[in-house]
Order: structure tokens, then sequence, then C-alpha cells
């Protein structure tokens, strides 16, 4: 009995591991990843019109890119669509992106640190589950370069003037 019980996990386990963030992905997967997401903030910038409604949005408007952009010393960045963004990847290729990620200002990307692979499926779980919607937010513009407005812009002191001959 103990060994049919064990033969049965060893033949379940890969399964619920294929379904966490699959096409198939749980009920329970998607709900977790959908808190992840909302706690996490991700709707401030990448859902347009989110803080003006109160964390408000259509589905058809959620994570569709340009919520919040950014002037500063790093040029012009916008929010990408995150829609079309995970539409593209396998939630492998997610985490690996997430694990290894290096954004401009102001996107946190220190955050997913503290996410398990497990919570990192789950966000995408949530995120394909969405479906592809909305058009890729305007390209980073380099810095003193023209760029489409809004942003918001980060003012920073000029560098102090050395004195002569130093
Ligand atoms: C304070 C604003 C802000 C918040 C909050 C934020 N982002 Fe971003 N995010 C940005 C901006 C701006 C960029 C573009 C940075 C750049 O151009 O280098 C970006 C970039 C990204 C990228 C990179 C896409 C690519 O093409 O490489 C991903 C993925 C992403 N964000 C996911 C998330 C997720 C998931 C959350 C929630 C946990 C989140 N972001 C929260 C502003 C934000």
């Amino acid at each position: 009995m103990t060994k049919m019980l064990l033969a049965l996990c060893m033949l379940a386990l890969p399964c619920l591991a294929a379904a966490a963030g699959g096409p198939s992905a749980n009920h329970k997967s998607v709900d977790h990843g959908k808190w992840l997401v909302g706690y996490g903030g991700c709707n401030d910038c990448h859902t347009p019109g989110w803080a003006e409604h109160g964390g408000d949005a259509p589905k058809d408007v959620l994570l569709t890119g340009s919520g919040m952009n950014f002037q500063g010393p790093w040029g012009t960045t916008y929010a990408p669509n995150l829609r079309l963004y995970v539409h593209k990847l396998t939630v492998k290729q997610w985490i690996a992106n997430m694990r290894a990620l290096k954004a401009r200002p102001a996107m946190p990307y220190w955050t997913f640190r503290y996410l398990s692979d497990k919570d990192l499926a789950d966000m995408y779980a949530y995120i394909h589950g969405l479906g592809p919607a909305g058009k890729p937010a305007h390209a980073w513009v380099a810095p003193g370069q023209p760029a489409p407005m809004p942003y918001f812009k980060m003012v920073v002191p000029p560098p102090p003037v050395q004195p002569a001959g130093h």
C-alpha cells in the first residue's frame, strides 16, 4: 500500500510542477500571482490610470504599460507592457529573466529577490492568463533627447564646482 502511494506521489509531482504557470495553471496559482502583483505595486507603474483611479482599472487595461514614466539622469523610461512581455516567454524564461533583471529607474527590480521560483511562476500564471493586450510602451529615450510626455521628472542638483587648481 505504502509503495503504491509512493508511486502515485512520484507520478503526480511532475504534473503539479508542470501545472504551475503552464496554460492549465490552477486557480490558486493565479490568485496568488494576482496578490503578488497587487501587493508588489506592479500596477502602480505598469497599468495606465491605476493611481488616478485609486488602484483600479478595467481588465483589458491591466498591466498594459506606461502607467508611470520617469525622467532623470538615466534618460526617460516607460514602464513596459507586461502582458505582451510575458506572452512571448515560457515560465522558465520569465523566472530566469526576473532573477537577472537590472532595469533603469524607477523599476524596483530588487524586490524579486524576496520571491521564490514558485511565487514567480504564480505571477507569470496571473499575467499570462490576462492574455496579450494593448500596445508596446515607448522605448527608452537617452538623456537629453526629446521624450513624449507624460513622465515624472527627477531634478538633481548640479555637481559641486571644483575650486580652480584642483
Ligand atoms: C515605480 C514604478 C515601477 C514599479 C512599481 C514596477 N515597475 Fe517594472 N518597470 C518600470 C519601468 C520604468 C521599467 C523600464 C525600465 C527601463 O527602461 O530600464 C520597468 C521594467 C520592467 C520589466 C522589464 C521588461 C523588459 O523589457 O526587460 C519588467 C519585467 C517589470 N518591469 C516587471 C515589474 C513587476 C512584475 C513589478 C511588480 C513587482 C514591477 N515591474 C513594478 C517601473 C516600475
